[in-house]
């Protein structure tokens, strides 16, 4: 199992053939150890956070398996859909033939700021980035090419305060939020923080690298007196176990 989970994580990092980056703001070509941390925006690989991160959501999602958390996986914000594979062939090795995966996005990029409602967004312009909209049937296909796509696997397209809070699912083991804005992270933790399962996994992709999510974590837990002790994964990543 490990073997196969460790070939899907080079698979969607694509550190085997090791495409460039698209070139934004680091050189156009690929950087093993960028692509390891999850610092470029790769031209073809089907995830941009890079192979510790993966890693990280590998291993916790194998955790909520072995201890029996209950609940579905979800992540918000999936882009080409490299994580949710992920956490569907985890299930796919483990036999899980129950739980599902949640593929959360607009399916079209970011929202642009509402810097009215959420002033730390105010600026922002990563809604004018067409690299970032990525569509459902990309994403699907993307699924297709693995194996994986099958009715465990559910797409939710649309943005996250239309889509997110009208969600039926009881109980949530792994939520993985990804979507860089404040109002994006806000929304996710509201709609699903309260169905996140006692031993089950928050992980924040943008935590460490944009500090509008960031400030919309640390509101969170303080409105809501979550005290669990935030755990680094990589010089942006974060996770904590729900304890209470
Ligand atoms: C940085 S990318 C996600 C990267 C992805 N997790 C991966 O593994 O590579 C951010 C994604 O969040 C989505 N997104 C951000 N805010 C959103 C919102 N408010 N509603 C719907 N989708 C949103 C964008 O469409 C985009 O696909």
């Amino acid at each position: 199992m490990s073997l196969y989970l460790d070939l899907l994580i080079r698979c969607i990092t694509n550190t085997i053939y090791g495409d460039a980056n698209k070139g934004y703001w680091r050189p156009a070509e690929y950087d093993a150890e960028a692509r390891r941390e999850g610092l470029d925006w790769p031209e073809v690989a089907h995830s941009m956070i890079g192979v510790l991160r993966l890693e990280n959501l590998c291993r916790l999602t194998r955790t909520v398996l072995d201890e029996g958390i209950p609940g579905d996986l979800i992540e918000t914000g999936v882009w080409r859909g490299g994580a949710c594979i992920l956490m569907r062939g985890v299930l796919k090795a483990y036999g899980d033939g129950m739980r599902k995966v949640y593929v959360a996005d607009s399916f079209r990029g970011l929202p642009p700021p509402d810097a009215e409602k959420y002033p730390a967004d105010a600026g922002q312009t990563i809604h004018t980035y067409d690299y970032l909209a990525v569509s459902r049937d990309t994403v699907a296909e993307n699924f297709r090419a693995y194996g994986l796509l099958d009715e465990q696997v559910v797409f939710i397209e649309g943005w996250f305060k239309d889509t997110l809070p009208n969600l039926t699912v009881s109980a949530f083991a792994i939520i993985r939020l990804d979507g860089d804005l404040y109002e994006s992270t806000i929304q996710a933790l509201d709609a699903l923080y309260p169905k996140l399962s006692v031993g089950g996994f928050v992980i924040v992709d943008d935590y460490g690298s944009w500090p509008s999510c960031q400030q919309a974590v640390d509101d969170y837990r303080a409105a809501h007196d979550v005290r669990d002790r935030i755990v680094p994964i990589d010089s942006t990543g974060v996770y904590w176990r729900r304890t209470t």
